[in-house]
């Protein structure tokens, strides 16, 4: 009798130490859901695989488990490098700097680098190319406009996407956004530790909104995901007039409201449809993806910004909108955006280093 307990003590010991052996780590470090005083350091493990075929003989196909790993710190302070180690590698951060508010900030606020980029599927040199000449402007944080898989629901994508990013996501933050590729799986959450498809945050004087444009795999059925859009655009709305003290506020998401694609005029009403909201909060810039090359529209003084070129094949950009188009370009791409106190410059870069476009925003705006 006394020896059951024992026995399956053994048993269970066993298969740890077994499982122990197996586990192997497929992906990471990054550091996601980034605030001024919490940050948490993700890698992703596997400890086994699974083999499938058209016959019992023939099992020619093999994926490993994925499984992330995560620690959350907190109680962090403000505007300060953190340096981590994990079994994934060793890799560095920066908290934001404290927030600040238009009646506070000043020329001296605490400056800032981000980089914006998506699509980066499919052509996996190029995403590698992205990610080495994104490193070079030593980002503060990574905003990704979507797409950051070409299956969401592939299991095995996962940790490619993890390895190609790694030298860039060990030293920085990374915040990213649903494409219609993520097909809004469950992956997508747990392995990027994203508690919800739409969300905010702050980086000292300016706020961030990022939104799950992907309502076709927000429900099931046409009710269910214009309702889901209803809350997220009164969320958004919400969130824009909450943030009305921040110098610079920025919308984020994968599909945008104005193409230069002839065969996708018109695709994204949903939208279109925010720009009144983005006038009337005085947004600074829509940054989207979706469209596999680099636009850029003004209307209203706000800029509409599209950096798709992230390693999907590129499209064409032969039907730019009249008036308010001011660059497109069918090529790879990244935008880099430096804010220093009242001002904010950004350029889209090419993978070669090439300047493509070059802007400038100002506070309130
Ligand atoms: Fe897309």
């Amino acid at each position: 009798m006394t020896k059951t307990p024992l026995l399956a003590f053994a048993l269970c010991a066993g298969q740890l130490a077994s499982l122990g052996r197996a586990q192997e780590v497929v992906g990471g470090p990054a550091v996601v859901n980034l605030g001024p005083r919490t940050a948490t350091v993700i890698w992703l493990v596997s400890d086994s695989q699974s083999t499938l075929g058209e016959s019992p003989s023939g099992l020619s196909l093999s994926a490993r488990t994925v499984q992330v790993r995560k620690t959350v710190y907190t109680g962090l302070k403000a505007g300060t490098t953190y340096y981590y180690s994990t079994p994934a590698g060793k890799g560095h951060f920066k908290t934001p700097p404290a927030p600040t508010s238009a009646k506070t900030s000043t020329d001296a606020a605490p400056a800032f680098t981000f980089v914006v980029y998506g699509d980066v599927r499919t052509r996996d040199d190029v995403h590698a190319q992205v990610i080495a000449r994104a490193q070079k402007s030593d980002p503060d944080f990574v905003l990704h406009t979507g797409d950051l898989v070409a299956d969401g629901a592939d299991t095995a994508l996962w940790p490619k996407f993890f390895q190609i990013e790694a030298p860039l996501l060990s030293k920085t933050a990374f915040y990213p956004s649903l494409g219609n590729h993520e097909k809004n799986d469950p992956q997508f959450y747990e392995f990027l530790d994203v508690k919800n498809g739409y969300y905010s945050f702050n980086y000292g004087n300016a706020h961030f909104s990022v939104l799950n444009t992907d309502i076709r795999n927000a429900g099931q059925g046409t009710e269910a995901q214009d309702r889901y859009w209803k809350e997220q655009v009164a969320w958004l709305e919400q969130d824009l007039i909450r943030n009305q003290g921040a110098d610079f506020r920025f919308v984020a998401g994968h599909h945008p409201p104005f193409t230069a694609v002839s065969n996708r005029q018109g695709d994204n009403a949903h939208m279109t449809a925010l720009v009144p909201m983005m006038e009337k909060y005085k947004v600074t810039a829509m940054l989207n993806g979706h469209d596999h090359n680099y636009q850029r529209f003004e209307k209203q003084g706000i800029q509409y910004i599209t950096t798709g070129g992230g390693g999907a094949p590129l499209y064409n950009v032969d039907m730019p909108p009249a008036y308010i188009t001011r660059k497109v370009e069918k090529t790879e791409n990244f935008v880099r955006i430096r804010v220093v106190g009242k001002r904010a410059v950004g350029e889209a870069l090419g993978i070669d280093g090439r300047v493509i476009d070059s802007f400038e925003f100002k506070a309130g705006q």
